[in-house]
């Protein structure tokens, strides 16, 4: 290196900066400060005071948050944004503190698994949150706030940008809560859509439509991606579906959307893919990498995979364009 050669560490310090901010939000949600916040503004002495913090850092501390969009600050101190508020109160019904928690155990053993080649915690193969789910050992309620809060850049733009004209219902698969069927109803008042799901998923979802006032709008069908046939429509759609499956799995939804879809008809599948020269989008391969943390199966495909298994499943035209938040939208066309 030289002077009229300089290399620059900027993309190095960018990524520090960016553990930095992700480890001061940790904090604050250590501390309940969101939850010290809600429905409420404190001044930085009131928050010492609470949390009893020393005042050399706090300030920068509680004014980073505010620079992440995690607090705002006016006249009378801090209080929490509509973002901190849904998401990172304990309390919240919608909190999704225990799964950002779950990715800081999880990115602290990467160097285990690299070396393993195992899914980290307890070796479990693919699917078993699921099972958990199913058994009653864990909270549906808390898995769809977190499903939500994945999905919500997705759900935005799969409802206003993707042109829903010539589509009278479409079928959710694996819809989950409905959030996704719920924002597309909301925005293309002539669709109809049918959630389909396991048994388990039907109260929460019941619980979201009331929430969103799409009573009536959705319904849902209890049923099982590999054992039921999907019901019969003008579209389906998989969000974030084909990364957590094997991929005999994965090709057997796609079967079965084909199967249920009348001619003409639409499979979308919306979720993150690697771009085929691999090597473009940083949050693809995140994930990518933070799902084979946890499941045997599961890994974010390659855009080729995903035109070569619609095609296999019987699609005859298959295009992908980019959603939001880095994921991609694949639509297959099933002849007329
Ligand atoms: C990762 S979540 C995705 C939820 C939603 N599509 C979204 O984008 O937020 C996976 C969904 O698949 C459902 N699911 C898992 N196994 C299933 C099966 N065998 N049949 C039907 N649904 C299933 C789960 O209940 C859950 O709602």
């Amino acid at each position: 290196m030289s002077f009229d050669d300089p290399i620059d560490a900027g993309p190095i310090l960018g990524l520090s900066h960016q553990y930095f901010a992700y480890t001061t939000a940790l904090a604050a949600v250590e501390l309940r400060l969101f939850d010290l916040l809600a429905g409420r503004t404190l001044s930085e002495a009131e928050i010492r005071a609470e949390l009893d913090l020393h005042p050399r850092l706090t300030a920068d501390f509680l004014d980073s948050l505010v620079a992440v969009g995690l607090l705002r600050r006016e006249a009378g101190g801090y209080g929490n944004t509509r973002l901190s508020d849904h998401y990172l109160r304990e309390h919240a019904a919608t909190n999704v503190i225990r799964y950002v928690k779950g990715a800081q155990f999880r990115w602290q053993n990467l160097l285990q698994a690299l070396r393993s080649g195992e899914p980290l915690v307890t070796m479990k193969p693919a699917g078993a949150t699921m099972d958990n789910l199913r058994q009653g050992k864990d909270d549906w309620r808390k898995f769809f706030a977190w499903a939500d809060y994945l999905a919500s850049a997705r759900n935005v733009a799969l409802a206003r940008r993707f042109d829903w004209s010539g589509i009278a219902d479409f079928v959710d698969a694996g819809g989950g809560n409905g959030t996704a069927a719920a924002h597309v109803v909301r925005d293309n008042p002539h669709v109809r859509a049918t959630v389909f799901d396991l048994p388990n998923a039907k109260p929460a979802f019941e619980e979201q439509m009331a929430r969103l006032g799409t009573q009536g709008k959705v319904s849902f069908q209890t049923g099982d991606l590999f054992a039921d046939p999907l019901p019969r429509a003008d579209a389906v759609l998989f969000g974030g579906m084909l990364i957590d499956w094997s991929e005999e799995q994965r090709l057997a939804m796609l079967r079965s959307a084909y199967e249920a879809l009348r001619p003409g008809g639409v499979v979308l599948a919306a979720n993150h893919m690697l771009d085929d020269a691999r090597s473009a989008n940083v949050a693809s391969f995140m994930v990518s990498l933070n799902i084979m943390l946890v499941s045997k199966d599961g890994r974010v495909p390659l855009m080729e995979d995903c035109r070569s298994w619609l095609r296999q499943a019987g699609f005859a035209r298959v295009e992908i364009r980019p959603l939001a938040q880095g994921e991609s939208l694949i639509v297959g066309h099933k002849d007329k």
